[in-house]
């Protein structure tokens, strides 16, 4: 399997994640593009019409996106279990809160990286910073989100999803109102698929 895949983005850091929990890192070559919403790699809009990163080629050719697809595949692939049959309601719709807190705090990046300074647009990234703050609220609350039980994919998300915050978003010190999600994040950034996933740069 061949996966294309910008190093930064949270999205490949779930599918990373997942390649290390099911034992799958050798059965994939990796393919860097430099990609962005303005400008796409040949080879992303090759595999995804979208052109967007990640996509996962298969041993056939077929090529999957986006990063849920990919990682419900590797999951099956490699039995690792991470969407159990009675919570897998849950387990998706927690993943997709942290594919949404992911989104909103690319489109910060990408607005400030993106677009010139006189274009951007304070209230925008501000209203996507808010779209985040209520992420999570919810999940400080535990209104979606349980902190125990076994690992599952919704986890491992919310905490690729935290770790770009901090990656990106470090000023913005999201632990100060969420101590308890900071305090489960503290524990499961230790897990060694996610030690080995760590954002760098
Ligand atoms: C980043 O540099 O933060 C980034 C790069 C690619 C995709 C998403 C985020």
């Amino acid at each position: 399997m061949k996966l294309i895949f910008s190093p930064a983005s949270p999205f490949v850091r779930k599918v990373h994640v997942v390649l290390h929990e099911a034992g799958l890192t050798d059965r994939v070559s990796l393919v860097p593009v430099a990609t962005t919403a303005l400008n796409t790699a040949d080879e992303a809009r090759a595999a995804n019409p979208l052109g967007k990163i990640p996509a996962l080629i298969r041993d056939n050719g077929d090529a999957l996106f986006d990063s849920r697809v990919i990682c419900r595949y590797l999951d099956v692939l490699g039995e690792s279990h991470l969407y159990p049959q009675d919570r897998v309601w849950d387990v998706l719709t927690l993943e997709a809160l942290a594919d949404g807190i992911m989104e909103s705090a690319v489109s910060m990046v990408y607005e400030v990286r993106l677009r010139p300074e006189t274009d951007q647009s304070p209230a925008w990234i501000e209203a996507q910073w808010s779209k985040v703050v209520h992420a999570l609220d919810a999940l400080e609350h535990g209104k979606l989100f349980a902190f125990s039980g076994e690992i599952n994919m919704g986890q491992l998300a919310v905490a690729c999803a935290l770790g770009y915050l901090d990656f990106r978003h470090g000023n913005r010190d999201w632990r100060k109102n969420f101590p308890l999600l900071a305090k489960w994040y503290k524990d499961i950034a230790e897990r060694p698929s996610l030690r080995a996933t760590e954002p760098q740069g």
